[in-house]
């Protein structure tokens, strides 16, 4: 069935002596029935190849420009990605959706730049407070994976997607096990319309407020299929002991 996956999101963290600790600290992780994945900043990209190639843990990146290359100043694209070993890039974050002002139709061409480059992009999709308060979850859900996989014909497996409530992340307030749940089935549920039953070889990804003492509570749910962790994955042992509960 579906391979638990713990991704790590640094977020802007991770000085290059930051960096070089951390990554060389989760090396102790042992392999088990669960994949690793760390996102440092681009900045330590290198770093990760140098320090985690050869071991079972994977890298990649906080976000990715849609274009080969050309005038994009400040960019990076798929293939300087991949050249650095990268296997995964995060497209959708909420703090960019915010902060940045990216789109729905912006982030789908993300999604196909990656696909088309061989790299698995994790789509962040989630509602706001104001939006859950609204009852427009399942809207909101629907919206962001239809527009961000619109025309695009990816095989399950090629494809991670993460449900971070907005509220949740940063928060100290994870969702519940039963509420992160009851989006996740709805996203299976939508993603099976898109792609039939290759929905079932999609990883969904909790993300929000994950740490050590919730993830076994929401990897227990049918459709959390790991995690997407922000502020505990900038501490080794609490991201390794999130990653051994989930491999347990
Ligand atoms: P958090 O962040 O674990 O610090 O809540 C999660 C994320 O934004 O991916």
């Amino acid at each position: 069935m579906r391979t638990p996956l713990i991704a790590g999101n640094w977020k802007m963290n991770g000085l290059p002596d930051e960096a070089e600790a951390l990554l060389t600290a989760l090396k102790a992780a042992e392999k088990g029935r669960a994949d690793m994945l760390v996102c440092p900043p681009a900045t330590v990209l290198f770093e990760a190849q140098a320090i985690l190639t050869g071991t079972h843990i994977e890298w990649g990146a906080q976000n990715v420009y849609p274009a080969e290359k050309g005038a994009y100043t400040g960019e990076i694209s798929p293939a300087m990605l991949s050249a650095l070993g990268c296997t995964y890039a995060i497209c959708g974050h909420s703090e960019r959706r915010q902060l940045l002002g990216e789109t729905d139709e912006f982030i789908r061409r993300k999604v196909a730049a990656l696909l088309e480059a061989h790299l698995t992009p994790i789509l962040c999709v989630g509602e706001t407070a104001d939006e859950r308060a609204a009852g427009k979850t399942e809207a909101v859900i629907r919206r962001e994976l239809e527009e961000g996989l619109a025309g695009l014909t990816p095989r399950g497996s090629d494809i991670v997607i993460a449900y971070e409530p907005v509220w949740a992340i940063g928060s100290g307030a994870a969702a519940t096990a039963e509420d992160a749940e009851a989006v996740c089935g709805f996203i299976r549920r939508v993603l099976s319309e898109m792609l039939g039953e290759d929905a079932d070889n999609v990883r969904i990804l909790y993300g929000g407020s994950v740490t050590s003492a919730n993830i076994s509570d929401l990897l227990a749910e049918a459709d959390i299929d790991g995690a997407l962790v922000g502020g505990a994955s900038l501490k080794a042992a609490e991201f390794i002991s999130i990653y051994d509960k989930a491999k347990a």
